[in-house]
């Protein structure tokens, strides 16, 4: 066993959508790029991909993933993570204090322990093919150009005050996530602190986020969400203008970025080799340091509390955190809008 990879995690496999309208999730795929190609033969599972982007929409009307759309709304009910060895996998995790997941909770016959908010966490050998295993193409497939999203570069948990530490030591202890930053973020009115955690092989990360008081963005996504969950998947892409540039007309809505934002963030940051008038037109944030750089933009609430980031990085592995006080007084003001600040 290597001992800074107990489970043998190499990446993400899916992430498992569900909720009240599947409709409504599917629309939002479809929006992002996605090609719908194969269903479960047996449930009502239909798989959508984007290049190594691989998303399940759960549409059982029984069982976990029914309970957990009564339990959650829309919401994020599974996740598989590629391993070396999945019964390995599950034994060690087991062995480290997880919870082996019993057979008749699971949708797909692979090992998996409980994650995050009593989610699914299955665990697939590197190299299976569970669409062609599992799964039959659709007879009406819906194929479209990506929009270069490439890989899920990272999600973020949202846990209420002191799940931090339960969270963080499940993902470490377990797994042997690392800590590579923590964050201690403050708003005009609200705040959070964050902890972000890297995957043992380096393939994704898992920032924690936890609020600071029942007011703030994390708190409230608690309350609509009904527990601990994801708040938000990032989408790597290798150049975010022409992806933006792809989903226009889409109907997805991103933040709105104060125009003073502009003014000083090329001079924080000026190694920034993309055009910056489309930056500014296209409202997409930009953080770094001496080393690099990114770029990322977030959707406003996706799929119920959920959203979507897209990020693109030069030689930069930070979250932007130098534009979590920009991204904060624009939740502040939705949350404004919204009537909860
Ligand atoms: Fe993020």
């Amino acid at each position: 066993m290597d001992t800074a990879n107990p489970c043998g995690i190499r990446g993400i496999a899916f992430t498992e959508f569900c909720g009240p309208d599947l409709g409504q999730l599917e629309r939002l795929f479809l929006a992002f790029g996605f090609s719908k190609l194969h269903r479960h033969p047996a449930r009502d599972i239909v798989h959508f991909r984007q290049n190594d982007i691989h998303f399940l929409l759960n549409g059982e009307r029984e069982g976990h993933s029914a309970d957990f759309a009564r339990a959650h709304g829309p919401a994020i009910s599974a996740m598989g993570w590629l391993v070396d060895d999945a019964e390995a996998a599950l034994a060690t995790a087991v062995a480290r204090g997880a919870e082996a997941v019993p057979a008749a909770a699971k949708d797909h016959a692979y090992p998996a322990v409980w994650g995050i908010g009593g989610s699914v966490l299955y665990f697939i050998e590197v190299g299976v093919d569970v669409y062609a295993r599992d799964f039959v193409p659709l007879d009406q497939p819906i194929v479209q150009q990506d929009k270069g999203f490439l890989v899920v570069d990272h999600l973020t948990n949202n846990v209420p005050i002191g799940g931090r530490e339960q969270w963080a030591a499940f993902y470490k202890d377990i797994f042997g996530f690392t800590e590579v930053r923590y964050f201690d973020i403050q708003g005009a009115k609200t705040g959070l602190t964050s902890y972000a955690l890297r995957s043992p092989d380096g393939s994704f990360c898992i920032p924690i986020n936890q609020p600071k008081d029942e007011k703030d963005q994390i708190a409230e996504y608690l309350r609509e969400y009904r527990g601990p969950g994801v708040q938000h998947l990032a989408f790597l892409t290798e150049d975010i203008l022409a992806s933006l540039d792809a989903l226009r007309g889409s109907g997805i809505e991103t933040l709105e970025i104060d125009d003073a934002y502009y003014e000083e963030v090329f001079e924080r940051v000026p190694g920034v080799r993309e055009d910056r008038a489309r930056i500014r037109e296209h409202q997409v944030l930009v953080d770094g340091d001496a080393d690099g750089y990114l770029l990322q933009i977030f959707t406003r609430n996706f799929i119920g509390p959920i959203f979507i980031e897209i990020i693109q990085r030069a030689e930069h592995l930070g979250f932007g955190e130098g534009n979590f006080g920009a991204l904060f007084r624009s939740l502040e003001k939705d949350q404004e809008r919204r009537g909860v600040l």
